[in-house]
């Protein structure tokens, strides 16, 4: 790569209050704010560096970036061009170390660590609120990841969208929770967020949804302020369950869950009236995301393994923010 090269690395994040809709399309502005928690060891590196000779230059994981993906990435890069005042080529680099096709928003930790490496390498000096703004604009959900811990982002009132961006509520340390990841399938989404979104602005319980959002995000900041884990996970649970019905009620329909994410919903419910508490989540793919106390941990993984269907299990730490590397 010519020029400076700058390296960063961000890792994902699993929402808790569900950003599902959006009511600008072209500034990537939500219908309603979100909450998440940033999870540890799931990252993406992104290494960006301007002033090279020809034309743009993208990989992802040794490929060369293709189709939808590439687009995305030459129009976000194109943005941090603009507001850089260049017009030189670039090279960018992406590797993931987050499994492949497990449903953890990729895209959230690669279009933070792009916003964090794309406008260092351009010479621009951001601070994490300017960056969260630039990451939305390649995924919503990445705005999030350029904090660490329980995050909130903002839907903001302004037309130009500046206010819509995300701060951190506790760091990742304040509060030891944990993520436990059920694998249902690593078939490749068939419906991505994006158009899953669109589809449910046309759902008649949307409306429902934009409305009751203001006091789920009211009740999700309380409890992670009271370290309430009881209260957090019965928000969180809400939220999922709430934003997949939206879908359901969709014309076309739209029902991301296989057999063994229904399976797995129902071996936590199970647990929790056992005594062993854990409250899940679903993003727009089939896998089940649990919220539970470290303790918890062993005996939910466990449960989880033994559903038909279950390929895998993932236990996570909450993690930090989007950090330079190199
Ligand atoms: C279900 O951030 O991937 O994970 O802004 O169109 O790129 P775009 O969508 P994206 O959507 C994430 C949806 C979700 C919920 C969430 O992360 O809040």
């Amino acid at each position: 790569m010519s020029g400076q090269a700058v390296t960063a690395r961000s890792n994902v994040n699993v929402a808790l209050v569900k950003y599902w809709g959006k009511r600008d399309t072209a500034l990537n502005l939500p219908a309603s704010g979100s909450i998440s928690l940033t999870l540890d060891g799931l990252y993406i590196d992104a290494t960006v560096a301007f002033g090279a000779s020809g034309t743009d230059r993208f990989e992802i994981d040794g490929e060369p970036a293709a189709g939808e993906e590439r687009e995305r990435m030459a129009s976000f890069l194109d943005l941090v061009r603009v507001r850089a005042g260049r017009a030189d080529a670039v090279t960018v680099r992406t590797t993931s170390h987050v499994p492949r096709g497990v449903g953890l928003a990729s895209s959230a930790a690669a279009f933070a660590a792009l916003a964090l490496a794309g406008s260092r390498a351009a010479g621009l000096a951001l601070d994490a609120t300017a960056l969260s703004a630039l990451a939305r604009r390649g995924s919503g959900s990445a705005c999030r990841s350029i904090f660490g811990g329980f995050v909130e982002w903002r839907r903001g009132e302004l037309a130009d969208g500046s206010d819509s961006v995300a701060e951190p509520l506790l760091a990742p340390d304040a509060w030891d929770v944990r993520v436990v990841v059920a694998v249902t399938s690593t078939a490749p989404k068939s419906v991505s967020s994006r158009v899953g979104m669109a589809r449910a602005a046309a759902s008649p319980l949307y409306p429902a949804w934009v409305a009751g959002a203001d006091a789920d995000l009211a009740e999700a900041r309380a409890a992670i302020r009271a370290r309430d884990l009881g209260a957090l996970g019965e928000i969180a649970e809400h939220s999922a369950l709430e934003m997949h019905a939206i879908g359901l009620a969709a014309r076309p329909p739209l029902l991301y869950w296989r057999g063994a994410t229904v399976e797995c919903v129902h071996r936590v419910w199970q647990l929790r009236a056992e005594g062993v508490p854990g409250w899940v989540t679903i993003d727009a793919g089939p896998q089940v995301k649990v919220l539970c106390a470290p303790a918890d941990v062993p005996r939910i993984a466990e449960a989880l393994a033994a559903v038909p269907g279950v390929e895998r299990v993932l236990a996570c730490v909450p993690g930090q923010g989007a950090e330079v590397i190199g």
